[in-house]
């Protein structure tokens, strides 16, 4: 990636709409009022998550708002805030006229609450509540969102961030969450139609044309020269993987899915982020004074602004680079560990070679699959079935080879542990709870099963699991 591209080019919309940069009023006042030291306000413990219908300013301002489902009144819904080891109560009000469920994506959490329909609960029916109560047991960035119909539901706005703060403060000047997403919408402001449209499930999953961060297209934040500022960046979009980049700040990421890395590791030329997953930075605002810093998203016609930071002057002074964040918990996986391991082929989608796949128990032709809106399978099984993917006892070490036979990119994830990507020499790499493949790619993953319960293991492209990528594990107490 060269710098020689604007990246505060105006940010693309949906075709034949006419996307204006906004005055940067808000930016203006705040920063005339002194800078924001924190993210959005937590909600109160106990407070409550209302699932409910709302609408919302996503497109320009001169478009019609956009009808959503969200929790609280916005989405993204409010930001959890919490301390490591503290204990999350929120019931759950579904005051949608569609089932759903909360699922708290990457927490160590017990099964019960994990928030799965058919697996961990029943869907909360319209006018239903749920009591989630649980303790999180690691500082990091996480996720909550829909779990039910989640093609639709996190596509109309059901998901926020879930905080973990540290127990030591790290040395920053402002903690950012910034949740990416993008929302397939018309003209009109609504969002487009079919959530189950077989084009988007068979080929790389529902795409928006609107990419927000905190749900604005021009998200902008005002920054001093050489701050320091902790980015929390959340993927929480249908499939949309974003390649990210760095203008006018130096970066480091610190930690991914919510698990601090050993050693900081410089941002670089890309970040890639597939659905699902998160990234911690530390940034420092190397831009001047009066000039202005990005972070980009490389498209295919180059760099577009994904969040703008408005540069005032600052401290004459930077820090030097930064130490690691604590660990959440000593690496449970010994790197001599010989267990099995366990192959998993991701087949299936357009321009794939699978030709037959079981569904609802019997074999089928891949034509026949196409006429069930079916289109994925991990070895050959097109979905959720009585039988688990691997069937383990509690402290077993499971490895599995993943293989994207296909020719599009997945992001796979499990719920409930984090696992460590192996390199290609077998040694653990960063704790992760999604892992990206690209088509064709093949990884391997391994963790020590130590949290008993069934455990869902599927793509996070919302599309593909709902078509065929998804399984389970049970690791028996
Ligand atoms: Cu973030 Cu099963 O999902
Ligand atoms: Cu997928």
């Amino acid at each position: 990636m060269h710098q020689k591209t604007d990246p505060s080019a105006p940010p693309r919309g949906p075709a034949g709409l006419r996307m204006t940069r906004r005055g940067f009023v808000a930016g203006a006042a705040a920063l005339a009022a002194g800078l924001p030291r924190r993210a959005p306000a937590a909600v109160q413990e106990g407070g409550g998550l209302r699932a409910a219908q709302l609408t919302q300013q996503i497109l320009p301002g001169d478009y019609p708002q956009t009808p959503l489902w969200g929790f609280n009144g916005s989405a993204p819904g409010p930001v959890l805030r919490l301390a490591q080891g503290a204990r999350l109560r929120q019931r759950l009000s579904n005051e949608l006229d569609q089932p759903t469920s909360v699922h708290w994506h990457g927490i160590r959490i017990d099964n019960a609450m994990d928030g799965v329909p058919d697996l961990t609960q029943a869907a909360v029916a319209p006018g239903q509540s749920f009591d989630y109560d649980f303790t999180v047991p690691d500082a990091g960035t996480f996720w909550y969102h829909s779990h039910n119909r989640s093609t639709e539901q996190v596509a109309r706005g059901m998901f926020g961030a879930l905080i973990v703060e540290d127990a030591d403060v790290p040395d920053i000047d402002a903690d950012e969450v910034l949740v990416l997403n993008d929302w397939l919408l018309q003209g009109d402001g609504t969002l487009a139609g079919d959530f189950e449209a077989p084009h988007a499930r068979a080929h790389a999953g529902r795409i928006g044309n609107v990419v927000t961060t905190n749900a604005a297209f021009d998200y902008a934040l005002p920054v001093r020269r050489n701050q320091r500022l902790r980015l929390r960046l959340i993927n929480a979009s249908n499939a949309r993987v974003f390649a990210l980049g760095l203008y006018g700040l130096e970066g480091w990421i610190m930690a991914l899915d919510g698990m601090p890395l050993a050693a900081p590791r410089a941002v670089g030329d890309a970040l890639t982020l597939g659905p699902g997953q998160r990234a911690d930075l530390f940034v420092d605002v190397t831009a001047d004074a009066g000039g202005e810093a990005f972070v980009y998203r490389l498209e295919r016609d180059g760099p577009a602004a994904q969040a703008r930071f408005v540069v005032a002057d600052g401290s004459r002074t930077r820090r030097g680079a930064p130490a690691a964040l604590a660990p959440n918990r000593e690496p449970a996986l010994a790197p001599a560990d010989q267990s099995e391991t366990l192959v998993m082929n991701l087949e299936g989608g357009a321009m794939g070679r699978l030709q037959t796949a079981r569904l609802d128990g019997r074999m089928q032709s891949f034509d026949q699959l196409l006429e069930a809106n079916q289109f994925w399978s991990f070895n050959q099984i097109v979905g959720m079935t009585d039988t688990p993917f691997a069937d383990v006892a509690l402290g077993q070490t499971l490895r599995v080879d993943l293989r994207n036979d296909t020719a599009w990119p997945h992001a796979i994830h499990l719920h409930g542990m984090h696992f460590n990507e192996l390199a290609a020499d077998g040694t653990p790499g960063p704790l992760r709870d999604t892992v990206f493949l690209n088509r064709g790619e093949r990884r391997q993953i391994a963790f020590v099963a130590d949290n008993p319960g069934n455990w869902l293991f599927h793509c996070h492209m919302l599309s593909h699991a709902a078509s065929g990528m998804a399984t389970w594990i049970r690791v028996r107490a």
